[in-house]
């Protein structure tokens, strides 16, 4: 069986890996110099080693490609493309229409078509198939199915293997045929109803980190205000062994789930006439933490950053990977340029970023820790200026959240 995996990115070049051990794997992806770099050996993610792909191509069991007419002879075609927002917080789903223009155009025999990518309810069912059945010149009876993605990057714990993975089809074949494919390298399969069960449950899952993460977000502020810690007061909270589980406040939420997933779910929601009122008030709590961190900083300095040298130390979206999507670093950033500080950034997991790149710890005013990796001394990040505000909770005895 061959299986083409659309969009070799955090979950497409991770779900390549698992499939491989079992299926001969293309990975399709428009970016060439990607494909390129992958065919070399090179990989761009964490939790996926330059060895372990060096070795899948070697066996011949993974290829990278950005020729549509390789996947035409496979039996399962994999979408593992973005889903980002517009600029007015509302689903943009262009890579999921072009992945559908591909699959229309070189599936010249029945598949099966998963989509992993994060959307609505309702894409697979009234998106995705009624778009490659129109934009197919030959017709095919495909069979559609989901399986939402849950892959955490970075973290070795919980993984495709043992994370629970939700699936259902349109169809009982297309559901039947999902489960053998995926329980050849996940232990455990949920099926659920329909699509949307499983597209919602997704959505789901990440506004109740979103408003959870926002809650707490708040918590701070009005810990700060009542002068005690907010991290000693949820330490204290969570020593109740039912009822609570502990979030803990930061400069906000990054990547690619938990800003943008909440934003698909209050879409649809809208489209319904149903309020998603904590969805869009967590996602406002959350966005405005880097002006509530300036604030703080322009208080504890004299009222004014004005001329003040300042180092965002660490610009990933969190801890011990270099992803940078939707970071709070660069709302933060923006926020101290705005007030006349002069800014620069630290992270030695990010070469470059926006334009720019890292530069070296010390001899700035001040640096607000925004996310510290394991690779960084907190030693070092103390020496590096005369004043530290820190967001992660991981820097002892300074100012923070
Ligand atoms: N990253 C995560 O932790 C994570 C976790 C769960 C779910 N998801 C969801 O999975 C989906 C993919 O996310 P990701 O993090 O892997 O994205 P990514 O940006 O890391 O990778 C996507 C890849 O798709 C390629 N691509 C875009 N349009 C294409 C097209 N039409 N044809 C071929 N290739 C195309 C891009 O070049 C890129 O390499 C999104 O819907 C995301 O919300 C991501």
């Amino acid at each position: 069986m061959k299986v083409a995996i659309i969009g070799q990115g955090y979950v497409g070049l991770t779900v390549a890996k698992f499939a491989a051990a079992s299926y001969s794997v293309i990975g399709f992806d428009s970016n060439t110099k990607l494909v390129k770099d992958l065919n070399l050996g090179i990989s761009h993610i964490e939790g996926i080693t330059n060895s372990d792909l060096e070795m899948l191509i070697k066996n011949g069991a993974y290829r990278a490609t950005h020729a549509g007419n390789e996947i035409s002879d496979c039996d399962i075609v994999i979408i593992a493309v973005p889903t980002p927002l517009r600029e007015d917080r509302t689903p943009d789903l262009r890579h999921i229409e072009s992945a559908c223009m591909t699959i229309a155009e070189f599936a010249i025999k029945p598949m099966l078509i998963i989509n992993e990518s994060t959307s609505y309810p309702g894409t697979v069912r009234s998106l995705i198939k009624p778009l490659i059945e129109s934009l197919s010149p030959t017709k095919h009876e495909h069979l559609y199915a989901i399986s939402p993605e849950r892959v955490d990057p970075g973290r070795v714990d919980w993984n495709q293997k043992n994370t629970p993975r939700l699936y259902a089809g349109l169809t009982k074949q297309a559901a039947e045929q999902t489960r053998s494919f995926y329980s050849t390298f996940c232990d455990n399969l949920v099926e659920v109803s329909s699509p949307e069960v499983a597209e919602a449950a997704k959505l789901f899952e990440n506004s109740f980190r979103q408003v959870n993460i926002a809650l707490v977000n708040e918590l701070a502020q009005i810990s700060h205000a009542l002068g005690i810690s907010v991290r000693e007061t949820l330490d204290a909270a969570n020593t109740k062994p039912y009822g609570f589980m502990k979030f803990s406040p930061s400069a906000g939420v990054g990547g690619h789930c938990i800003p943008v997933d909440p934003s698909y779910l209050a879409h649809v929601a809208k489209g319904l006439g149903v309020p998603a009122t904590f969805i869009e008030r967590a996602n406002l709590v959350n966005l405005e933490m880097p002006k509530y961190i300036v604030q703080r900083v322009i208080d504890d300095n004299g009222g004014s950053l004005v001329g003040k040298s300042i180092k965002v130390i660490g610009v990933a979206y969190k801890s011990n990977i270099a992803d940078t999507r939707e970071t709070p670093a660069e709302i933060l950033i923006n926020e101290l340029k705005k007030v006349g500080a002069v800014v620069s950034w630290h992270d030695p997991l990010v070469e470059n970023w926006n334009g720019s790149t890292s530069s070296p710890l010390g001899r700035s005013d001040i640096a607000i820790v925004v996310t510290k990796h394991d690779v960084m001394s907190e030693e070092v990040i103390k020496d590096s200026a005369p004043y530290i505000f820190d967001t992660t909770g991981r820097i002892s005895h300074v100012q923070g959240l």
